[in-house]
C-alpha cells in the first residue's frame, strides 16, 4: 500500500487569483489521483526532471514535489502561457515549503532544445473542451479550456513535443475526455514509439475524464505491474 499524500494547502489562493487562474477542479482531482495510485511506479523510475505543462494553480507539481519527496529530489519544473497562473504556482510551492519552478511561456518554447531527452516526468492537462477555434490561444483564464476543434488545438501543437522530450524511460500523463478522439492522440503517439495505457476515468457531469500514461514499450512492458 503506497502512502497517501494529501492535496497541497491552497490557502494561498485569494479571490483574485480564482477570477484569473483555473481553480482545481475533477480533472485535477482526477490526475492526482492517478498519479497517487501510480506513486509507486514514478518513484521506483527516480525520475530527475519534472515538467508539467499548462500547470495553472501549480497544485499539480507541488503534489509531485511532495510525493517525490525527500528521498527523490527531483528538478521540477512547470510552465503556463497566463502569468496569474505561474505567478500563483509559485508561491502556492512556498505556501507548500516545495521548489517547484514555474515558467511564463507557451508551451515548451522558451526551453528550445534543452530539455531533450532529459524529462523523466511529463504531465499535461490541457485545455480540452471543443469550442470555437477563436477562443484558443488567449493567455488569460479562458486559456484553461478552450480547446477549439475535437479540443485538440492546444494539444496537437504540443504532440510533436512529447517523444523528443521524454528520456528513455520517461513516461507522459495527459488527462483527456471522449470528444479529444483518444485514438487519433493513441495512433499519433505511437508512430514516435509510445503505448498508451489509461491509469483512471472518472464521469462527471457530461464529461467523461480519462488520464493516460504514455511510455516506451520496452519500458512500459518493464516498469507496470498493472
Ligand atoms: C485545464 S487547466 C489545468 C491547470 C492545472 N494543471 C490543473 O490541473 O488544475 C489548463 C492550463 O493550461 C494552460 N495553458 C493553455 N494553453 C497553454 C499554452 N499554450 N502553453 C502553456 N500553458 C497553457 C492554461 O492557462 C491552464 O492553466
Amino acid at each position: 500500500m503506497s502512502e497517501y499524500i494529501a492535496t497541497p494547502d491552497m490557502n494561498c489562493m485569494t479571490e483574485k487569483d480564482r477570477n484569473l487562474v483555473y481553480e482545481p477542479a475533477e480533472d485535477t482531482f482526477l490526475l492526482l489521483d492517478a498519479l497517487q495510485k501510480d506513486s509507486e511506479n514514478i518513484r521506483n523510475r527516480r525520475p530527475t526532471v519534472v515538467l508539467e505543462v499548462g500547470c495553472g494553480s501549480g497544485v499539480v507539481s507541488v503534489f509531485l514535489s511532495e510525493l517525490l519527496g525527500k528521498s527523490h529530489p527531483a528538478h521540477i519544473l512547470c510552465t503556463d502561457i497566463n502569468p496569474a497562473a505561474t505567478n500563483l504556482a509559485r508561491r502556492l510551492s512556498f505556501h507548500n515549503g516545495q521548489q517547484v519552478q514555474p515558467v511564463l511561456t507557451d508551451l515548451v518554447s522558451c526551453f528550445g532544445d534543452q530539455l531533450n531527452s532529459k524529462v523523466d516526468l511529463l504531465l499535461f492537462n490541457p485545455p480540452y473542451v471543443v469550442t470555437p477555434s477563436q477562443e484558443v490561444g488567449i493567455s488569460d483564464i479562458s486559456a484553461s479550456w478552450a480547446g477549439g476543434v475535437d479540443g485538440r488545438e492546444v494539444l496537437d501543437r504540443f504532440l510533436p513535443h512529447v517523444e523528443k522530450l521524454l528520456s528513455s524511460n520517461g513516461v507522459f500523463y495527459l488527462v483527456a475526455i471522449k470528444e479529444n478522439k483518444i485514438e487519433e492522440i493513441q495512433e499519433h503517439l505511437r508512430k514516435f514509439g509510445l503505448s498508451m495505457s489509461l491509469v483512471m476515468d472518472r464521469r462527471s457531469g457530461p464529461e467523461h475524464l480519462m488520464v493516460l500514461r504514455f511510455e516506451r514499450l520496452h519500458v512500459a512492458l518493464l516498469c507496470n505491474g498493472d
